[in-house]
């Protein structure tokens, strides 16, 4: 791999930026009452063909899915669902905030590393939360995903750097004026299980996704956009969304996790919850280099099948949420079998490696059924290249969950990250990651 981008730095005095925060985010009610979650009443409709080329002709091997198709459904879904990421890797530099080496009691490494988007220190940058096992001797394949609340509400601990960027009100959350306080530390911290993970033997690293880019639509000033968006004003029907920033960054932080010398950079895993399971997703469909890729709970726009039109739908989300896609995905608004695509396709861009697809039973927003449809549905790829997808597309039984190449679970509750969703992507990932 080419890592000339990446400048370590050593030193660990930084300045964290501030953003500005006048918009308010959408409110959203969590499962509203108009739309369906009435499985009878699920329309009738024929799923765009995986294994067939645009000109018409049979996808019959894996060489071709590999040379032709997939590189075709990933411009369809660049095109008309996230569209691009960007295209520039700047150089990034990093910079070691703050270790501990006897984290969580003496069973973990704990390092806050920044990472810097450009040469300049007051520029765009993200912090990446990483622990180890500290009686690793090898390094550690790794979980890494982004956080909602800031790495500080990951732990309570009380020497995590809390971030100074924008975040969403909650004083439930300890989030006032959309700045995290002391409050707020370790509020997310039953979501992030880490002396878990650590004690299977696993890394895992976490990014605040508003470092990235702070989730409310200002029209793409902020964030990494203020750095590679010359022209705010007339953008693309195909410019990257939010959830293709999120996802770039990612990458970006998986460049880093390459050059850690306590993990494995060959095996690292994408992990997200909700929208930011639709960015897990799509990073580990656009970046080959992860090696397995988890959806916990990600619904429309993520893992669901958008043609199902059950709970959230994609007219909702491009009006809830104007900037998570590119514009070219509002011609879909009531209108998704027009689309080339659908989202068994973003499945089968993973193929073949390890997918784990996670859903709840409350959570019928984020359609359970239609993302257990979507994985199944991919199966065809991943028998093509030499893997077992799911086995059928039964009604899956409650906290059973399904492991072959790819997994997936629908647990008991709401809409959440818990133990047994974490039990479940580490089995996965003690069969393909160790
Ligand atoms: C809303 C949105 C979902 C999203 C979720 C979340 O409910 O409609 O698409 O997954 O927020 O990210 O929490």
């Amino acid at each position: 791999m080419n890592r000339s981008h990446l400048r370590p730095f050593a030193s660990i005095v930084i300045t964290s930026l501030a953003f500005s925060a006048l918009l308010q985010p959408s409110k959203v009610a969590a499962q509203p009452a108009e739309f369906n979650y009435d499985e009878s009443k699920v329309p009738d409709f024929d799923l765009p063909e995986l294994l067939k080329l645009q000109d018409g002709s049979a996808v019959t091997s894996a060489e071709l899915w590999r040379s032709r198709r997939r590189p075709e459904v990933l411009t369809l879904f660049q095109e008309h669902v996230f569209g691009r990421q960007p295209d520039t890797v700047p150089r990034l530099r990093t910079r070691e905030r703050s270790r501990k080496p006897d984290a969580l009691g003496g069973r973990a490494v704990r390092r806050e590393i920044t990472v810097f988007f450009s040469d300049d220190d007051n520029g765009p940058s993200m912090d990446i939360l990483i622990y180890t096992p500290a009686n690793a001797v090898t390094p550690v394949p790794c979980f890494l995903g982004f956080n909602f609340q800031g790495n500080h509400s990951v732990d309570p601990d009380p020497a995590i750097h809390i971030t100074t960027s924008w975040v969403r009100n909650d004083s439930t959350k300890g989030n006032i004026d959309h700045r995290a306080t002391e409050e707020s530390r370790g509020k997310s911290s039953s979501r992030w299980p880490v002396e878990m993970i650590v004690s299977r033997g696993y890394g895992v690293a976490t990014i605040y996704y508003g470092d990235v880019d702070p989730d409310f639509d200002d029209g793409f000033k902020n964030g990494i956009h203020s750095m590679l968006e010359s022209n705010t004003t007339a953008r693309a029907g195909n410019a990257g969304g939010s959830i293709s920033a999120w996802s770039w960054a990612l990458s970006r932080g998986l460049d880093v996790l390459e050059m850690d010398p306590l993990v494995d950079g060959a095996h690292v895993s994408t992990f997200g919850h909700s929208r930011l399971g639709k960015t897990s997703l799509w990073a580990g469909a656009s970046d080959e280099r992860f090696a397995m890729v988890i959806s916990n709970d990600s619904g429309c726009g993520g893992a669901a099948l958008s043609r199902r039109q059950f709970g959230e739908t994609v007219k909702r989300i491009n009006t809830s949420f104007p900037h998570w896609f590119c514009i070219n995905h509002r011609q879909y608004n009531d209108n998704e079998n027009a689309s080339p695509v659908d989202h068994h396709m973003l499945m089968a861009l993973i193929a073949p490696r390890p997918v784990y697809v996670a859903s709840a039973q409350e959570d019928q927003w984020a359609d359970p059924r239609g993302e257990m449809l979507s994985l199944f549905h991919a199966g065809p790829v991943f028998e093509l290249l030499g893997r077992k997808g799911l086995p059928n597309d039964d009604v899956a039984t409650v906290n059973q969950p399904i492991q072959t190449d790819v997994g997936y679970h629908i647990r008991t509750g709401k809409h959440d990250v818990t133990d047994f969703d974490w039990t479940q992507y580490m089995n996965f990932a003690d069969r393909h990651l160790k």
